[in-house]
């Protein structure tokens, strides 16, 4: 038998979404093609908001079945400027993350060499963190409703759902991440203060998991306090686990605070592996700049690596990073990176460092 073969699904779906994927496809197949080590086998999926408009769904009758065959999935960035957000959100991301189980959103993030932290004294090492966040339930399990619409006295609910097996599941991953990173270290953030139900349950949960870690360390923060730590003490960080709310705000910063959103990673993972993951750009579709060919590929790049290290071709994957490191290195960066370099100049980059490296 010759060297394994991956059954990739991609979503390149709105805005730069079709312009970073597209790109991010040039990148693995260039290191399929030179390695010679694993194939890659792509197939695109239409499912955008142009579908939507047309159908009524971002996902055909049947679309979750065909997906499951894959080994995983590659998605780009749903969201139009004439539809609301929550119904694209929720029509194409959400309708996938949460039917296949990926309740494990990794974000990691770094600064990645010859770029730049805002942060004045902080350089390439000083943060070095991956951010678990609850991706099944919590604030965005969709429960609520809303009534008397357009009254003085309309009321609308958004209840946040904890449940003991997703919240144990999902802390128990993030100190598994830990063991593994060199630091040993967690945080767990909650609001536990003030949100003195679902919150308290996942301190308490968490104290109980830490017994089956001895050898990780760690210490708790309330979300708001966390924003302060992140950006005073970035170094003191490490492994940081949170709900899906908490986490979804707290990645942003994290990215920003490394440079950029464009070039920050997420792996939505099913750790059973009952079904695929998925693996986006954390960046949306970015409509300001969308068709001007200056949307930075590297999240997609890096996403692609932690989709191929997901799939256990950890060499690739390390190899993949270390060129897009190398790109950076010598200035080849987009705007968003106070560069000038086009989409096309660092896919190209990228590629060429790739081809190289062998
Ligand atoms: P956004 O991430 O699309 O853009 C925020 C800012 O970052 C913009 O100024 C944009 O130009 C810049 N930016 C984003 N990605 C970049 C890249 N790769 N290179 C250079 N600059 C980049 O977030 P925004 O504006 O809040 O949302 C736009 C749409 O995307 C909305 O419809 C939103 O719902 C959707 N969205 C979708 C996500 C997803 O599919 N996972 C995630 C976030 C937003
Ligand atoms: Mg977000």
């Amino acid at each position: 038998t010759g060297p394994q073969t991956y059954s990739i699904a991609c979503i390149p779906a709105d805005g730069i979404g079709p312009e970073v994927i597209s790109a991010g496809v040039k990148v693995l197949q260039t290191l399929s093609d030179a390695s010679g080590a694993f194939g890659l086998d792509f197939k695109d999926y239409d499912w955008d908001s142009e579908r939507y408009k047309r159908t009524g769904k971002y996902i055909p009758d049947g679309g979750l079945e065909s997906l499951k065959k894959h080994d995983a999935i590659l998605f780009g960035a749903v969201g139009a400027p004439d539809v609301p957000d929550h119904i694209s959100l929720w029509g194409l991301r959400l309708a996938i993350c949460q039917p296949l189980q990926q309740y494990a959103n990794v974000r990691p993030t770094k600064i990645l060499r010859g770029t730049e932290s805002p942060l004045r004294k902080t350089t390439t090492g000083d943060l070095d963190w991956v951010i678990i966040r609850e991706n099944s339930e919590g604030e965005y399990a969709g429960q609520g409703g809303r009534s008397h619409r357009g009254c003085p006295w309309e009321t609308a609910t958004e209840v946040s759902i904890f449940t003991r097996h997703a919240v144990e599941r999902l802390i128990r991953f993030a100190f598994e991440t830990a063991q593994k990173r060199t630091k040993k270290h967690i945080t767990v953030v909650t609001k536990s203060n003030a949100q003195r139900n679902g919150m308290v349950m996942w301190d308490e949960i968490a104290a109980e998991v830490a017994q089956d870690f001895p050898n990780v360390q760690m210490d708790k923060m309330l979300v708001d306090a966390m924003t302060c730590r992140m950006v005073l003490q970035p170094q003191s960080l490490d492994t940081i686990v949170a709900t899906n709310l908490h986490a979804d705000i707290l990645s942003d910063l994290a990215a920003a605070l490394a440079g950029s959103i464009g070039i920050a990673p997420t792996s939505n993972l099913d750790p059973t592996r009952q079904h695929p993951s998925m693996f986006e750009p954390i960046h949306g579709s970015a409509f300001d700049i969308t068709g001007k060919g200056v949307a930075n590929p590297i999240g997609t790049f890096w996403t692609a690596a932690e989709m191929l290290r997901w799939l256990g071709e950890e060499d690739a994957a390390d190899r993949l990073l270390e060129c897009v490191e190398n790109v950076c290195g010598r200035g080849i960066l987009t705007r968003d990176l106070g560069g000038e370099a086009g989409t096309k100049e660092v896919t190209e980059a990228v590629c060429a460092e790739v081809r190289q490296s062998f």
